[in-house]
């Protein structure tokens, strides 16, 4: 069994619904008054078997960058030790995150890209009362301390029927870890044919796919129970994506089965592969049945475009017979929106900022979140399809292109603008609870 008391709840626990929350993001200027700031949050931290026990009004994760970790004065064979993509962070990565254009890393919200993000506070609570109790909290672990300073916040909620803001049900598919008693959630909904992922895969100190446990980072007080986890806030050009289905469409009918078919579900979160002509809102609204399906009864992509977003970042049972072993490439994603949805119907943008941000954790950024956005996000060769990219979060300038299988002849959209925009990001390290003291004791 995980040591469940000891992994932040981020880790293993979905978010409540409904949510509100706040990113904080700190700089620590003094190691001595950043290590007296963890010791005063440690008590507040969510572990994985409180997540939402009556003690806590809301949950509060804990994770660090590489700077943060330098700026605390963890010892340098320890920093050291840790991955290449950790210790040179995500701007250094554009390249093969296909960062560039509007995405670069040049264009990023600040602190984004630069060495003044240190640390990350991930706050959630069910209401504005208990938000506010626990974001109070957290700023009274440093409001005295002027060696660590606040240079980033940024508040999220749940939109209505839990959609995101192009108006599709999200959060509804995540792996399970075997022996996580604490994930009960993730296994009720997980379709019954899904190989649990081996433990190591998201957590530090357990067999890994290939039966091996991390040996790195050092000291093992700091990389028990911890992970790491890519950081990515993503605007959302709504009205874009709305205009653009308008123009490629005849109907309202035709322009929903084209947004269903960019996904690979409809946006009640019905999949593809169960319902290929129409939405069908229960099979969206079933937990289980949502996720119960298989691309083996869709070889020919006829119902689930091989291009579709669900399809390439995890094609599940798709790349059969290929030599890509798709279970390496699997992690936890957790999202939260942010902003105020454009009213329905409307076409035109009212310039509001408004998307998502995502935390896809893993023990193995490299293979896992770097391989999946490099390879299957922005690349098509996996599938045959050249160029041609993820058509939600591809990094299209007006020149993507989208296809999709059908009888007698296949369509193919062209001219597919950026429907996402990086605004910033970063890895991070999301230590375990014991290692939380490690790092708050680094002086005794
Ligand atoms: C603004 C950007 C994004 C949007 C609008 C978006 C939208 C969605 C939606 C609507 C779903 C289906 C519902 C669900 O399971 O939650 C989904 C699933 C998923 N997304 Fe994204 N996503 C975005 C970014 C990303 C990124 C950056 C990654 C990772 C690199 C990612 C990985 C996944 C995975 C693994 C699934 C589950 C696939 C499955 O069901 O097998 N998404 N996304």
């Amino acid at each position: 069994m995980i040591e469940a008391d000891d992994i932040q709840a981020t880790v293993l626990r979905p978010r409540p619904s409904p949510y509100q929350g706040e990113y904080l993001l700190l700089r620590i200027n003094d190691a001595a008054q950043g290590r007296e700031m963890i010791r005063r949050i440690i008590p507040h931290v969510a572990p994985a078997v409180e997540w939402w026990s009556p003690s806590l009004p809301g949950w509060l994760g804990i994770a660090f960058t590489y700077k943060g970790l330098e700026a605390l004065g963890v010892p340098r064979t320890s920093l050291e030790s840790f991955p290449v993509e950790f210790r040179q962070g995500m701007a250094a990565r554009a390249e093969i995150l296909h960062d560039f254009g509007a995405n670069a890393p040049t264009h990023w919200e600040h602190p984004f890209g630069t060495a003044d993000l240190h640390v990350a506070l991930a706050i959630y609570a069910q209401d504005e009362e208990n938000l506010r109790l626990v974001l109070e909290r957290a700023h009274q672990s440093h409001r005295d301390l002027p060696g660590v300073s606040v240079v980033y916040r940024m508040r999220f909620g749940e939109l209505p029927e839990g959609r995101n803001p192009f108006g599709f049900k999200d959060g509804l598919h995540n792996p399970h870890l075997e022996g996580s008693a604490a994930q009960q959630e993730q296994v009720a909904a997980s379709p019954d044919h899904e190989k649990p992922m081996k433990a190591g895969e998201v957590i530090l100190g357990y067999p890994d796919v290939w039966g091996e446990i991390a040996t790195a980072p050092v000291p093992e007080e700091l990389r028990r129970n911890g992970t790491f986890l890519a950081f990515r806030k993503f605007h959302m050009h709504v009205a874009a994506f709305r205009k653009y289905l308008r123009k490629q469409a005849s109907s309202p009918e035709e322009e929903e089965l084209l947004a269903a078919k960019m996904i690979g579900r409809w946006r009640s979160g019905a999949p593809l592969v169960l319902a290929p002509d129409q939405d069908d809102p229960q099979l969206g609204a079933d937990r289980k049945g949502n996720n119960s399906f298989s691309y083996a009864d869709d070889m020919n992509g006829l119902r689930c475009p091989f291009s579709a977003h669900i399809r390439r970042i995890n094609p599940r049972d798709a790349l059969k017979g290929d030599i890509v072993q798709v279970d390496l490439h699997r992690f936890i994603r957790r999202g939260t929106n942010y902003g105020v949805p454009l009213p329905e119907g409307v076409l035109e943008d009212d310039g509001a900022e408004r998307g998502g941000v995502f935390l896809l954790i893993g023990a193995h950024v490299e293979r896992q979140f770097e391989f999946v956005q490099s390879q299957w996000a922005t690349d098509g060769n996996f599938i045959s399809h050249g160029a041609e990219q993820d058509p939600i979060i591809g990094n299209n300038e007006g020149d993507g292109i989208f296809t999709i299988p059908k009888h007698p002849v296949r369509r193919r959209l062209h001219a597919l603008p950026k429907f996402v925009t990086v605004r910033g990001g970063e890895y991070c390290f999301m230590p375990g609870l014991r290692a939380l003291r490690w790092l708050a004791n680094l002086d005794a």
